[in-house]
C-alpha cells in the first residue's frame, strides 16, 4: 500500500515500511527504510539537524536544517552541496525539486526493451523537475520487495549529456557490512565482506556483462545479523550489462547506497523531448536476518520476475551432452546416451555444443546453424524424434551472439563482428557479434527461430563464452539488443525452456532471468564448489532458477573425487541434471542414480519451489509438511563428536517421521580395512576386492523416527560416524566430502 499525506509518503511492504517527505526546499528526503512502521511514526523518524555545520553549504542561510551534505536523501546531486556521491551526472549542478506525483495499481512499463519484475504492485511515480530537465522516480511494492527505477527526460532546448545515472539511491543510518560477491569463470559466487565507513565501497562489472566476476546482487546487514535475526537488506538490478553499486557511510552515520549501470565508459546524449530509462533495482529489507530477506527475495523472484508460462512449473530432470562428449559424437553415441539416461529415469535429452557447422571444436563454426550432417545424417528433426521416440523431451545448444572468423557467416560478414580498429582479441577464439545493429538481431532471431521451428525443441541452452570489447559507449546498447532478441525468439514459442548460461555463470543476473527461467550458474560442477556457488546463489535467488548437475569424479575442473551420493545430495537442491559419460558407468552406479532420480522426482516440487533455508550445516528446502535437509561434509575428522542437525520452520506441536535417504557403500572404499568386515584377509589391490568393489554395496546406518517439529529443530541426534572401529550398519560410514541427505514429514 502506498499513501501520501501533508508532504509525507507512506510505502508499506509485507513486512517494510519506506517513509519519504518532501521537504521545503522540494527535496525527497528517506525518513526511514527498514521494519513496518506507520505515517504517524514520522515525528519520531526525521533527524533533528540543525547544530552547525562549518564549512558546509545551507540551502537557506537562515536555516541550519538545509544543510544538503547531511540530509537523509531518497535521490540527490551534485553542485549544490551534497558531497556525497551523487546518482547523476551531466556535467553541471542540478536541483530537482518536486512536481507532482501519481499512485496507481501495476507497473508503468519501460518502454525501452529492458526487463522488469511484472504483476499486481502498487506504483508511486514521482516527478521532479528542473529547468530542461524532468526525473521520474518510480517506487512499486510486490508483497515484501521494493523496485525502483528513474527515467530522464529532456524537456529543455538544449542536448543533455548524461555522463552517469542509477536506478536508485537512498539514506539509511546505522552501522552496516556489505556483502558482495566476485570470482572468475568456474569459481562463481565467492562472497567478500566489508565494513561500510568513510571510505567507498564499490561492486562493479565492466567486462559488458553482469559478469562471473563482480556479481551485481549484494547484502546489506548490521554486523550483529545471523540467518534468523538483525537487519538485512538484499540488493539486485534487474540487468545484465556493467553495473555498478556503492555503499558509504557519511561522518554522521548516514550509508548511502546506490546501484544502476556501471558508468564507466557511458555517455548518453539525449536529444530534445528524448528520455533514458534506467533498469529497475529490487531492494528487499527483512528484520528476520539473512534467511528472512533471502525467503521474500525467493517468493518475489518466482512469482514476478520469471516468465508467466514458467512460474511454479516442475522443471525436467535433464541429461546434457556437453561433460561426456564435449565436440566428440554422432548420432549413434548420441543415441545410445538418451537411451541409458532414459533408463535412469532422465526425462530429457539436450544436444550441447557441437551439431552444427564445422564445429568440431571451439575454433570454428560459431555463427553457423547448418546442421552437421556427418553428425546428425537425419537432421535435427529426424534426430529429435527418435529422442522423442525413447520417451524423452529434446533440447539444443546455441551460441548466437559470436561467430568465429572460421565461420561462413564472419566470411560473408566480417563487419557484423564488434572489433575496434585494432587487431582483433579473441576469446575462446571468438569474437561477439554487434548486438546494436538491427541486421544482426534480424539474422539471429530468423536463424535460431528456424531451427526451432524444424523439430520438435522443448528446451533451449543459450550460451555465450567470452567478455566483450569495444562496445565504449554502446555497452547499454548491446543489452537493449540481446533483450530484444531474445524477446523475439522467445515471446512467441513461450513453451520452450530457456536455460541461459555464459561461460556458467558469467551472465546470472534478474535481467536474463526475466528472458528466461533457469541460468546454467557455473561450469563449475564439483559438488563441493558447489556448496560455495549454489549456497551464495541462495541469498538472492530461489532454487527453480539454477541447474544443478551431477558430473563424474576425478571432476574435470578440481580433480577432486567426491561420492557420487554427494554428487546427488548437492544436486538434489536446483533443477537436477547428469552430465557424464553414461557408458562406462557400473551397474551399481546406474542404480545409484536411478534411486536418486526417483527420489528427486518424488520430491522435486519440494526442491525447486519449497522455502529454501541454509541450516549450520547444509541446507534445508520445505514445502507444505514436507521438510528435507542435506548435511554436506567438508574433511573428515578423527574421533568426530556428536553430530546434531537442526531443521527450521517445522510446526512444533506436530510429529513427523524422520529418515535418512538410503546410501549404499562401496566394498572398494575400504581397502585392505576390509578385513574389519569379512573374515578374510583380502588383498587390497588383487583381483577380488576389485570385482567385489564393482558389484558388491554395503548398507549404511538407517536412522528412521518419529519426533515433534519441536524437538527436529531443538536438535536431532544423528547416527555415530565411523571412528576407526570397524563397519557397523548402525553408525554412519563417510568418507571426505560425504554428505546425507534427511526427510521429515508430517505424520497426519
Ligand atoms: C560453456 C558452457 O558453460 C558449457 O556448459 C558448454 O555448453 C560449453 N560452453 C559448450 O561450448
Amino acid at each position: 500500500m502506498i499513501t501520501y499525506k501533508n508532504n509525507i509518503f507512506h510505502i508499506q511492504g509485507k513486512g517494510f515500511s519506506s517513509l519519504m517527505r518532501i521537504n521545503k526546499y522540494g527535496q525527497l528526503e528517506q525518513l526511514h527504510f527498514g521494519e513496518e512502521v506507520e505515517m504517524e511514526d514520522v515525528q519520531a523518524l526525521e533527524y533533528h539537524t540543525g547544530l552547525g555545520w562549518g564549512s558546509s553549504i545551507l540551502l537557506d542561510d537562515n536555516d541550519l536544517a538545509s544543510c544538503p551534505d547531511v540530509i537523509p536523501y531518497v535521490w540527490s546531486e551534485n553542485g549544490r552541496g551534497d558531497y556525497r556521491e551523487s546518482p547523476l551526472e551531466i556535467g553541471k549542478s542540478m536541483e530537482f525539486k518536486y512536481k507532482c506525483h501519481k499512485i496507481y495499481k501495476g507497473v508503468a512499463p519501460i518502454k525501452c526493451a529492458l526487463p522488469q519484475a511484472k504483476g499486481e504492485c502498487d506504483t508511486l511515480e514521482i516527478h521532479m523537475s528542473q529547468n530542461g530537465l524532468l526525473l521520474k522516480l518510480y517506487f512499486s511494492v510486490f508483497d515484501g520487495v521494493l523496485t525502483r527505477r528513474a527515467v530522464l527526460t529532456n524537456i529543455g532546448k538544449e542536448t543533455v549529456e548524461i555522463q552517469k545515472i542509477m536506478s536508485f539511491m537512498m539514506d539509511i543510518y546505522g552501522d552496516y557490512e556489505a556483502t558482495t560477491f566476485h570470482g572468475s569463470w568456474i569459481a562463481e559466487m565467492r562472497d567478500s565482506k566489508q565494513v561500510a565507513q568513510g571510505g567507498r565501497i564499490v561492486n562493479e562489472s565492466l567486462t559488458g556483462f553482469s559478469s562471473n566476476q563482480h556479481h551485481p546482487g549484494f547484502l546489506v546487514s548490521e554486523p550483529e545479523a545471523t540467518e534468523e535475526y538483525g537487519r538485512v537488506y538484499g540488493i539486485n538490478l534487474i540487468y545484465s550489462g556493467n553495473h555498478y553499486a556503492s555503499i558509504q557511510k557519511s561522518y554522521q552515520g548516514l550509508t548511502r547506497i546506490m546501484q544502476g549501470i556501471s558508468p564507466n565508459n557511458f555517455s548518453k546524449k539525449l536529444q530534445l523531448k528524448e528520455s533514458f530509462e534506467t533498469p529497475e533495482a529490487v531492494i528487499c529489507f527483512s528484520d528476520k536476518g539473512f534467511g528472512g530477506m533471502s525467503e521474500k527475495m525467493h517468493a518475489f523472484v518466482n512469482r514476478y520476475i520469471i516468465p508467466e508460462y514458467w512460474q511454479g512449473r516442475e522443471r525436467p530432470v535433464l541429461y546434457n551432452s556437453w561433460e561426456g562428449c564435449m565436440f566428440d559424437f554422432d548420432q549413434r553415441r548420441l543415441l545410445g546416451l538418451a537411451k541409458t539416461a532414459k533408463d535412469l529415469g532422465c526425462e530429457m535429452f539436450v544436444l550441447d555444443d557441437g551439431w552444427f557447422g564445422k564445429r568440431n571444436d571451439d575454433k570454428a563454426g560459431l555463427g553457423d546453424y547448418n546442421i552437421n550432417k556427418k553428425k546428425l545424417p537425419q537432421g535435427m528433426n529426424g534426430f529429435a524424434d527418435k529422442i522423442h521416440a525413447l520417451g524423452l523431451q529434446f533440447g539444443l545448444w546455441f551460441e548466437p551472439e559470436s561467430v568465429n572468423m572460421d565461420s561462413d557467416l564472419y566470411r560473408a560478414h566480417p563487419d557484423w563482428a564488434l572489433t575496434d580498429e585494432f587487431t582483433p582479441v579473441l576469446g575462446r577464439h571468438q569474437l561477439l557479434l554487434d548486438l546494436t545493429k538491427q541486421e544482426v538481431r534480424d539474422y539471429i532471431v530468423e536463424n535460431v527461430g528456424k531451427v526451432l521451428d524444424s523439430a520438435n525443441i522443448n528446451y533451449v541452452k543459450w550460451d555465450m563464452n567470452r567478455h566483450s570489447i569495444a562496445l565504449g559507449t554502446k555497452a547499454h546498447d548491446y543489452i537493449l539488443g540481446l533483450y530484444d532478441v531474445q524477446r523475439r525468439v522467445f515471446e512467441p514459442r513461450p513453451h520452450i525452456l530457456l536455460e541461459n548460461c555464459a561461460s556458467g555463470g558469467n551472465r546470472f543476473d534478474l535481467g536474463m532471468l526475466c528472458m528466461g527461467p533457469q541460468i546454467w550458474c557455473s561450469d563449475d560442477t564439483d559438488p563441493i564448489e558447489r556448496l560455495t556457488i549454489q549456497g551464495n546463489l541462495s541469498y538472492l535467488y530461489p532454487q527453480s532458477t539454477y541447474g544443478t548437475h551431477v558430473s563424474a569424479a576425478p571432476h574435470a575442473q578440481t580433480l577432486r573425487v567426491t561420492p557420487l551420493a554427494t554428487r546427488g545430495n548437492v544436486s538434489f537442491f536446483g533443477c537436477l541434471g547428469y552430465e557424464l559419460d553414461l557408458k562406462h558407468l557400473l551397474s551399481l552406479e546406474k542404480e545409484e542414480i536411478k534411486a536418486q532420480i526417483a527420489f528427486y522426482k518424488k520430491y522435486r516440487m519440494v526442491f525447486q519451489y519449497g522455502s529454501f533455508k541454509r541450516l549450520k550445516n547444509g541446507w534445508q528446502v520445505k514445502k507444505d509438511g514436507t521438510a528435507i535437509a542435506g548435511v554436506f561434509r567438508g574433511q573428515v575428522a578423527a574421533a568426530p563428536g556428536y553430530e546434531v542437525l537442526r531443521m527450521k520452520d517445522l510446526d512444533k506441536k506436530k510429529q513427523y517421521s524422520f529418515v535418512n535417504r538410503e546410501q549404499k557403500l562401496r566394498v572398494g572404499q575400504f581397502g585392505a580395512l576390509i578385513k574389519h568386515v569379512v573374515p578374510v584377509n583380502l588383498n587390497p589391490n588383487g583381483a577380488i576386492l576389485r570385482t567385489a568393489d564393482r558389484k558388491i554395496t554395503m548398507g549404511d546406518g538407517k536412522q528412521e523416527l518419529k519426533a515433534s517439529g519441536a524437538a527436529l529443530m531443538s536438535g536431532i541426534r544423528l547416527l555415530p560416524i565411523f571412528q576407526g572401529t570397524g563397519y557397523d550398519k548402525n553408525q554412519r560410514t563417510l568418507t571426505d566430502f560425504g554428505s546425507e541427505v534427511f526427510v521429515a514429514e508430517e505424520v497426519l
